[in-house]
């Protein structure tokens, strides 16, 4: 029997997830259908429970219920505890809601080996301090930087994300108008790219070593990578890689095979 997935959110219709996934499946021959849910922003845990009791396999969630997900659960990854968040759903064999994170490891899969850049000792910048940044920063500290500093518009919200990862040492927040020393790699996880914003940054803190990455991807290259290149940086990364690669992750999370991301990513690319 055809195995069926499918991605929560509202809006839904702009979603990858399904040609990804249908790539992915195509790839490693596996029997498995994925679709596109939209649920209404009152009823999520209803089509949650809808989809597992018609005998669904596994969901992936994304805007503007990914709290809502973590939440929900009754097991969760120690990547996915931490986070705050949810984008990837399956029952267990007591039929508990189980919940995983794979955005920051697709992250950190597409920096360390698509690009490849080695992130161990290096001097990183993220950028934001809301859902997206909250959702990477375990498995980034994980490879070890040097540094890793959070900077955000309200500082707050920046020294909470600090405050999560007392044991470690090397994380700080501050203001943007607090940064002047470059930095190896900046990561973008600002919301403001959508409204086509840019945060006030100094151009102090790129290097011609410095690599950009946004998160955030599109048909053009996005405010900030505009504004990184125009300061001279090494390399300008979309986060197109970063959408596989989370979606390769639970791909291998439900089937237990890793799918081949390049040629996946590829396509995208092609077809923007
Ligand atoms: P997401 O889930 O995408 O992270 P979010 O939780 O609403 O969305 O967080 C948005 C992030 O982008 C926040 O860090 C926000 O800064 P504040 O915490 O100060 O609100 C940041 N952000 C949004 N628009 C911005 C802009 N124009 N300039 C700088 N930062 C911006």
């Amino acid at each position: 029997m055809t195995d069926l997935y499918a991605v929560v959110g509202n809006p839904i219709s702009h979603s990858k997830s399904p040609r990804i996934h249908a790539l992915f499946a195509a790839n490693t021959r596996q029997d498995m259908e994925y679709t596109a849910i939209q649920a209404p922003v009152n009823a999520f845990a209803d089509t949650v429970a809808d989809f597992f009791d018609a005998g669904g396999q596994g969901l992936n969630v994304t805007v503007p219920f990914k709290q809502e997900a973590w939440a929900l659960c009754q097991w969760r990854s120690e990547r996915a505890q931490r986070s705050g968040a949810v984008n990837t759903l399956w029952q267990d064999e007591q039929g508990r809601l189980c919940g995983d994170n794979t955005d920051g490891a697709g992250l950190v899969r597409d920096l360390t080996l698509n690009h490849p850049i080695s992130l161990t000792g290096k001097n990183l910048l993220l950028l934001g301090a809301g859902g997206a940044a909250r959702g990477v920063l375990q498995p980034l500290l994980a490879q070890a930087p040097a540094t890793l500093v959070i900077a955000n518009r309200t500082l707050q919200k920046a020294q909470d994300l600090v405050d999560l990862f007392p044991e470690t040492t090397g994380v700080r927040a501050c203001h943007f108008r607090d940064l002047s020393e470059p930095f190896d790699l900046i990561i973008n996880a600002t919301s403001a790219s959508l409204a086509g914003d840019l945060p006030p940054l100094p151009n102090g803190i790129i290097t011609p070593q410095t690599f950009a990455y946004d998160m955030m991807y599109g048909p053009h290259q996005t405010p900030f990578n505009q504004w990184a290149q125009g300061c001279g940086a090494h390399q300008c990364i979309d986060g197109l890689g970063m959408l596989v690669e989370q979606a390769a992750e639970a791909f291998f999370l439900w089937r237990k095979i890793r799918p081949d991301t390049a040629s996946v990513l590829a396509l995208l690319r092609d077809f923007r």
